[in-house]
């Protein structure tokens, strides 16, 4: 046996696929969320038959399983349909009109992007998906600087379902008109989960990630109630995966309620979101803020320039602002000598 094997005692994960437990996983089926998604394709429904299909908002606060429903739904289009274009954009990571011209070019085929703008990008979209029809998926919409795409994209394909998501749901009342007036956007909800649900939410992905028995029910049972009370599934998929490695330590092969406690105490340190999402420069200034947490906002500039930030301060804390909207981070008024600062602080799961 090699060293690892000795430090894992059997050599062996308790985890079968660390796959189904990562935030971006699919599973095959998406319980409760059945007429949701029956919803998005009925939108989608026209475009099988050569129409123009219908366009959604839809809104919902985090980890009620938004992205997760729409990728199903894409994957299933993908699958059955090779004559629609299904087209996925993380307006987090790509958030100018710029940036997701070049997304769906990759996505539909197109690689000669290089020298060309925004406007002539989006002609050769059109160009292309006039062939066929397409599905875009706008996530996290909200997080976009301009929305000149929405317009290029609604004037120039003929055969489109646009679908934004985001969590807030007055974003498309301050749409710009133009925009709005030709989005004519059916709206959907997406409401939180019971606990029960959450607990069976949970449950099916412990039948994805672990092989049978591993888990004892009494230690399930706090992973689900605690997920429960937060109203989150992405803690529960965190403590699911904590235990597992809490447990993986001490050699067990079993996962129990001590482990559970174990991972429960790392829950802290855990952001809601998945930061792997942010685009890189917002990256950078979150963990800034991680490092230096309950600094003042100028102090953090100043830190951030040290580390090689480029951003002006106005663009910063453009920056910090909307990561406190986004709950990644908390922002609180302090009354000091020069005036009132912002204090800013890494954010702590209520608990
Ligand atoms: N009904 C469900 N079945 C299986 N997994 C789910 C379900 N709902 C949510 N999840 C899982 O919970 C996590 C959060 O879901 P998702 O990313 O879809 O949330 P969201 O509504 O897009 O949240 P946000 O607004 O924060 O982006 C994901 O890992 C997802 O796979
Ligand atoms: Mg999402």
């Amino acid at each position: 046996m090699g060293t690892f094997d000795d430090i894992l005692g059997h050599g062996e994960s308790l985890i079968r696929n660390e796959n189904a437990l990562d935030f971006d996983f699919i599973p095959k089926l998406i319980p409760h969320r059945e007429q949701e998604q029956r919803q998005i394709a009925l939108a989608i429904k026209p475009l099988l038959e050569k129409r123009n299909g219908r366009n959604m908002f839809i809104y919902g606060k985090p980890g009620v399983g938004k992205t997760v429903a729409a990728k199903h739904v894409l994957r299933e289009l993908e699958e059955k349909h090779d004559d629609i274009y299904a087209v996925y954009v993380n307006c987090w990571q790509q958030n100018t009109s710029y940036k997701v011209a070049v997304s769906i070019c990759d996505q539909i085929g197109f690689k000669f992007v290089q020298n060309k703008n925004t406007t002539a990008l989006f002609q050769v979209v059109a160009r292309i998906v006039n062939e066929a029809s397409a599905v875009f998926v706008f996530d996290e919409i909200d997080k976009v600087e301009d929305t000149d795409f929405l317009y290029h994209l609604l004037e120039d394909v003929y055969r489109k379902t646009i679908l934004l998501i985001t969590n807030y749901k007055d974003w498309i009342s301050e749409l710009d008109e133009r925009v709005r007036s030709r989005l004519t956007a059916e709206q959907m909800e997406f409401k939180q989960y019971t606990p029960e649900e959450t607990a069976s939410i949970l449950r099916d992905r412990l039948s994805y990630a672990f092989p049978e028995g591993v888990w004892s029910d009494e230690a399930f049972n706090i992973v689900a109630k605690k997920a429960g009370e937060l109203k989150d599934i992405r803690s529960g998929l965190f403590l699911l995966k904590e235990s597992a490695y809490a447990a993986e330590e001490k050699a067990k092969r079993n996962i129990e309620v001590e482990d559970v406690k174990n991972a429960l105490s790392k829950l802290d340190d855990f952001t809601i979101k998945n930061s792997e999402e942010l685009e890189d420069e917002t990256k950078f200034i979150y963990n800034v803020v991680k490092e230096n947490s309950g600094k003042k906002i100028g102090e953090l500039f100043e830190i951030y320039q040290k580390k090689g930030g480029k951003s002006s301060y106005k663009t910063f804390q453009r920056k910090i602002k909307k990561l406190s909207e986004n709950k990644f981070i908390k922002t609180t008024k302090s009354m000091g000598k020069g005036g009132t600062t912002t204090i800013v602080e890494k954010k702590l799961t209520e608990f």
